[in-house]
């Protein structure tokens, strides 16, 4: 299969090199999109003795077909949890594009060591990549109004085989708010927070431990 850029390859690289650096004996949060893919296929592989906890339904089924046996938060806390970002600027992220981010962000924040696996194309100097919402069906109209208050463009995410909206793991609609650049990163996600009807934003701000970026040789490890 073709991969223009190498991009496919650099999210291989940086989704095994997490699990790599995985210990025996730990329960890994997985994340969602087709980086954390490689490193749960990684995990499979290498056949660690861990236990995985899921962060969406695809994580999920991509563990169930590595072979990673599951728990939940229920049952163990989370040494480690590796995830993909849409956009990474110094330690802070956007998430969302596979609308999974609502359980990204707690399995990712429980965790004692949150490994961000990207590739070069995800990098920015400032986040400016429109932040998903997710937000409960009935309120969708009141939060797009609020969103637009804060100065934000909302569109409501379109499902791609299916007609009408994504609605996502938790049965719930998304809108992608673009704010263009994010100087105060911190100040919008409380903002955002804030508005009665939301479920959860895409910005995960200070949570990141470590980001690890595949190149076309090897993977920019970045302890923060
Ligand atoms: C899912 C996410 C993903 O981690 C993010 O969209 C990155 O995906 P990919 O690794 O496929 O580029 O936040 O909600």
């Amino acid at each position: 299969m073709k991969d223009p850029g190498g991009r496919e390859d650099a999210k291989r690289r940086a989704g095994e090199a997490a699990a790599e650096a995985v210990e025996d004996g730990t329960v890994v949060g997985l994340g969602t999109g087709s980086t954390a893919a490689h490193a749960i296929r990684a995990l499979g592989e290498r056949g660690v003795d861990v236990e995985g906890v899921p962060t969406s339904y695809q994580s999920l089924q991509l563990a169930i077909d590595a072979g990673v046996p599951l728990t939940s938060l229920a049952e163990a806390s989370v040494d480690v949890a590796i995830d993909g970002a849409d956009q990474v600027a110094g330690g802070d992220l956007v998430k969302g594009g596979g609308a999974a981010h609502a359980r990204e962000k707690y399995v990712d924040a429980s965790a004692d060591r949150f490994v961000v696996v990207a590739d070069p194309s995800k990098e920015a100097d400032a986040l400016d990549h429109p932040v998903p919402v997710e937000v409960l069906p009935d309120a969708e109209p009141v939060v797009a109004e609020r969103v637009r208050g804060l100065g934000g463009d909302p569109a409501l995410r379109a499902a791609e085989r299916k007609d009408g909206p994504v609605v996502t793991d938790n049965g719930n609609l998304v809108l992608d708010c673009a704010f263009g650049r994010v100087d105060d990163p911190g100040g919008l996600a409380a903002s955002l927070s804030g508005i009665p009807g939301v479920v959860e934003h895409g910005l995960f701000v200070g949570l990141a431990d470590a980001v690890y970026v595949g190149t076309a040789d090897g993977v920019r490890v970045t302890e923060l």
